[in-house]
């Protein structure tokens, strides 16, 4: 309805055109949407320290590191990610007590069903990576029914490394290969690196461009070691039970800042901002 005298409007230039809402948030945020990370890997450490400092046994930690897991996921569809990729449980954790692994595989299990909704709704895929064989066959089960009923989503896929090892990775990629190789399939010379690469556990997904690591360690332990080779690492002192949108918008904002050479020269010197490694043909 039109109140006479109310149309402030009249005889004056029509508003500009209000900014994307996407605009707002980089605003009010601070950095450059179009330097957002295509994959963010996050080695979640420190739910011991968490709780040893509470008085509290170590697995409240990790019951207390599912609120940040959930925050992740969420800063992450919501911006609009392509991948993001927990570091749950190596292969080296096999080593702890066994009261603490039962634990982690339990809240592992209950994760899933409670998120599995969420996940649906939000077009999220799910995949767990990792030596999958190793796990119990109740927390495999759950693992394939999340990717089962997530595999038509199209969004962020949302990756769990679990009984996961970085060297284990790269084996198996070198026995899929060689088991190829052994058949006639494959002639070692036609193996190159974005061959190899193809024989990893998740070849679907942009390596990780930002490595996340809580809890002050400056450590890879093992995490996406062929993939990480030119991620941009980020560490915070927070301790993964505490880690919220906060810190992911400090690494994401810190990521935006950065200047990637890929090995090359900067941008405007003449170099390519690429990450291949073959080699061009020079006059010498
Ligand atoms: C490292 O902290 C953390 C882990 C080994 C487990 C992480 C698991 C969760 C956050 C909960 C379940 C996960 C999902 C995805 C639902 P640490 O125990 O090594 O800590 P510390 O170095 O202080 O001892």
């Amino acid at each position: 309805m039109r109140i006479p005298g109310r149309d402030r409007t009249r005889g004056r230039k029509p508003p500009a055109a209000r900014p994307a809402p996407r605009d707002d948030a980089a605003f009010v945020l601070g950095f450059d949407f179009d330097r957002l990370p295509r994959h963010v890997a996050i080695i979640m450490d420190g739910n011991g320290r968490w709780a040893r400092r509470r008085g509290l046994p170590r697995v409240a930690g990790h019951r207390a590191g599912i609120a940040a897991v959930r925050e992740a996921l969420d800063v992450s569809a919501r911006l609009g990610l392509e991948a993001l990729t927990l570091y749950a449980f190596s292969r080296e954790n096999w080593k702890r007590p066994s009261s603490e692994i039962n634990t982690l595989m339990r809240l592992l299990r209950e994760y899933l069903e409670s998120e599995m909704e969420t996940l649906v709704e939000r077009n999220i895929r799910f995949r767990a990576i990792g030596r999958l064989a190793d796990l119990p066959p109740r927390v495999t089960a759950a693992l394939e029914d999340a990717e089962r009923r997530t595999c038509e989503n199209t969004g962020l896929v949302f990756q769990i490394a679990l009984s996961y090892s970085g060297r284990a990775e790269i084996v198996d990629a070198a026995r899929r290969l060689a088991r190829r190789v052994d058949e006639g399939a494959l002639s070692p010379e036609a193996i190159d690196e974005d061959l190899f690469a193809s024989h990893l556990y998740a070849a679907d997904v942009p390596d990780p461009d930002l490595l996340i690591r809580t809890s002050g360690e400056m450590r890879v332990s093992n995490f996406l070691l062929w993939q990480i080779a030119y991620a941009e690492i980020w560490v915070t002192p927070v301790l993964w039970p505490d880690f919220r949108r906060q810190q992911m918008f400090e690494a994401l904002e810190d990521f935006a800042r950065r200047e990637r050479r890929f090995g090359g020269v900067e941008a405007g010197a003449g170099g390519q901002q690429r990450a291949a490694s073959a080699p061009p043909s020079i006059e010498s």
